[in-house]
């Protein structure tokens, strides 16, 4: 059952290429330069006139919501609030029958985001659901929704059915994109033909397993560790240090690095490892920087770097190689490597990475 990997978590990880591929089945149109969600086909019209979006969600689901938040904005330029859907539903929170409510769950049993759904319901807004799992109990309470078909995600730390959660937020951003005209059909050709590409380009980035076995090997002793990045590599850098605390119960932080010097930058000496998401994008120059002032105080930097840079790999002393990919599809690719790197951590540590302690699948307690 676990097809011959040692585990589920594993499997899972490597099923990405594929997942992936499911989850964008009969939804792009790279040559006409169309997105088709069927899921949302009746409320067409309304996603032309909203005024705001909030998701909900809890764990790794808000961190895909927050690379949502910049998809969304980015293309489809509508503002967006992610919220802890247990903080949400305890305040009593602004909403009207204009907003769009997205909540993401994979098991789609999540009490807090249940009971958040509840809640923005009653009070008049459009909820729509992104879960993995076809039938649970949040896509019957859902007006609308995509589902992310990644399969059966039995280890408890979720890997493919964040970057699933992650591809249907890129298409619901094209999708809304498209129907508010905020994007041309030749850009929309253009980032769908290569978001066709980015199972092939998933493939490519785990080639580097054994490159990030061995950077792992170097920090697995560590008690603690941060995880640094800006922009939608923020995001990611939150969901690789839950990943490692959660799997190999190592103290990890996610930052967005140009914070580090507001306090986490006191943390830094020889023994703390600091993972940058330094791709080449928008903010490589700056990410640099802030490498440098890691460096000057004796940090350990591993970089996740896109192929083929030099500049970053003079600085640092790991480098993990991705594939080169426009900003839009780079947490896709990111995420890959600090999954690996998080799951090697705990076995060298002798964890149960598919049962880590005090954790359950689904979190149907409040
Ligand atoms: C982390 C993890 C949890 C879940 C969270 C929400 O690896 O699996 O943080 O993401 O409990 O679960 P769902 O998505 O089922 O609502």
């Amino acid at each position: 059952e676990k097809g011959g990997y040692e585990h589920f978590m594993l499997k899972e990880i490597y099923e990405q290429p594929r997942s992936i591929r499911d989850c964008m089945r009969g939804r792009i149109y790279p040559e006409e330069g169309k997105v088709q969600l069927g899921g949302l086909k009746e409320f067409t019209d309304k996603l032309k006139n909203i005024d705001r979006i909030i998701i909900v969600a809890c764990g790794t689901s808000w961190h895909a919501g927050l690379v949502g938040e910049y998809l969304i904005e980015e293309y489809a330029r509508i503002p967006v609030e992610v919220e802890y859907a247990s903080e949400f539903r305890y305040r009593n929170p602004i909403i009207t029958e204009k907003d769009v409510v997205i909540a993401i769950s994979q098991s789609g049993e999540t009490a807090d985001t249940m009971a958040a759904i509840e809640m923005a319901k009653e009070k008049g807004a459009t909820i729509f659901g992104i879960c993995n799992v076809v039938g649970a109990s949040i896509p019957r309470i859902t007006h609308a929704g995509v589902y992310t078909h990644a399969g059966p995600e039995i280890g408890v730390a979720s890997t493919k059915a964040f970057t699933a959660q992650v591809t249907v937020l890129t298409l619901m951003a094209f999708y809304m994109a498209q129907q508010k005209g905020t994007i041309t059909n030749s850009k929309l050709t253009e980032l769908l033909t290569e978001l066709d590409c980015i199972p092939d380009k998933i493939h490519a980035a785990l080639q580097s397993n054994d490159i990030i076995k061995e950077v792992s090997a170097k920090i697995k002793d560590a008690s603690n560790c941060l995880f640094l990045g800006r922009g939608s590599g923020f995001p990611v850098a939150l969901e690789g240090a839950l990943k490692l605390k959660e799997i190999s119960y190592i103290h990890a932080e996610g930052y967005p690095a140009a914070e580090m010097k507001h306090g986490p930058i006191a943390l830094i000496d020889e023994e703390m490892p600091v993972v940058f998401i330094a791709t080449k994008n928008s903010s490589y120059e700056k990410v640099i920087s802030n490498i440098q002032e890691v460096k000057a105080r004796k940090g350990q930097v591993i970089a996740i770097v896109t192929e083929g840079d030099v500049e970053v790999k003079k600085m640092v002393d790991y480098c993990i190689e991705i594939p080169d990919a426009s900003e839009a599809f780079l947490p896709l690719l990111a995420t890959i490597p600090l999954q690996l790197l998080s799951y090697h951590i705990a076995v060298m540590r002798g964890c149960n990475v598919d049962q880590p302690r005090n954790l359950a699948k689904s979190v149907t307690v409040e």
